[in-house]
């Protein structure tokens, strides 16, 4: 018997980094996804992953479910990706996610969505020691989230497809690295540091609304703030900023960085009819667009 299962991959719209600390982010699930494809085989287990970057996720995936569940792991797992690693869209999550879904199709084990998440997230602090684990989240329920630290909070927001565009700031960032450098920067200047993402929160709790109502204006103004936020931190980089500016004199609503900084992708809202120019204007800020839509599905079974 072979399993064929996806996950979406992710894009952070507000609140990176405060959710590390017990405070709301919003995050919308993208259009590209990562597919894992299982089938039992004779010997031990075999990966066959020409895209991936980091095999860390697929094997302590099988390690955790095949110890939790008492299932042998003499299995072949291959995985697809539609979008690089390089973007920083979550292929890391998504990968765990959809062998998740895909282990327990092949081995008849029923999960819930809240089993799923929660077997993610153990993996994700397994291999990577840090995370809030709203990408995990986002992989599994698909959509828009409204989510709190560790899944304390994991809310769908009912909203329109956004009018975005996204950039690649063309740097490779190390999410890991980042949120650790932050932290100890934090062990330094806390009150500084979480007044900061108060802050953030607030405006977290504002796109919340602006979003719903489908008010584009102001949740693009609540994104500047939050980039402006993302900068007091020190997570921007000189391309990521240019880019950002560069999209919004090109008449976008606003515009931020992305997930964790460093690199990776920057987003702007910008009206339908602007979107061409928004798209022109970042690549002459030297960025690259990344074309992927916002609320496509979670986790799914593919093919059995
Ligand atoms: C990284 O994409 C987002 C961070 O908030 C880390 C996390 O939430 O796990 C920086």
């Amino acid at each position: 018997m072979k399993v064929k299962t996806s996950a979406p991959g992710k894009l952070m719209l507000f609140g990176e980094h405060a959710v590390v600390y017990d405070y709301p982010c919003i995050v919308t699930s993208v259009s590209s996804r990562i597919y894992v494809e299982v089938e039992r085989i004779p010997g031990q287990f075999m990966i066959d992953a020409p895209q991936a970057k980091d095999l860390r996720f697929v094997e302590e995936t099988v390690k955790v479910f095949s110890e939790k569940y008492k299932v042998d792991n003499k299995i072949l797992i291959k995985t697809y990706s539609d979008f690089s690693s390089k973007f920083g869209l979550g292929s890391s999550s998504a990968v765990t996610v959809a062998l998740i879904n895909a282990l327990s199709k092949l081995y008849k084990i029923e999960l819930s969505k809240q089993e799923i998440f929660d077997l993610g997230y153990k993996i994700v602090l397994n291999v990577q020691g840090v995370g809030s684990g709203f990408d995990i989240a986002v992989a599994t329920y698909g959509g828009t989230l409204y989510f709190v630290t560790g899944g304390k909070v994991i809310k769908p927001l009912l909203i329109k497809e956004l009018s975005l565009v996204v950039g690649y700031s063309g740097t490779k960032a190390d999410t890991t690295s980042i949120v650790k450098t932050l932290k100890s920067k934090i062990q330094i200047s806390k009150s500084k540091y979480f007044k900061t993402f108060k802050s953030i929160s607030q405006i977290v709790d504002a796109a919340k609304i602006t979003l719903i109502n489908g008010d584009w204006k102001k949740t693009g103004g609540l994104m500047s703030q939050n980039h402006k936020l993302l900068q007091e931190l020190g997570v921007s980089t000189g391309k990521l900023d240019k880019m950002c500016q560069a999209a919004v004199v090109a008449g976008a609503y606003g515009a931020k960085l992305s997930g964790a900084g460093g690199g990776d992708c920057m987003i702007a809202l910008a009206p339908p009819e602007r979107i061409k120019k928004v798209e022109l204007a970042i690549v002459e800020a030297g960025g690259e667009i990344v074309n992927v839509k916002n609320n496509s599905q979670g986790v799914k079974l593919e093919k059995i």
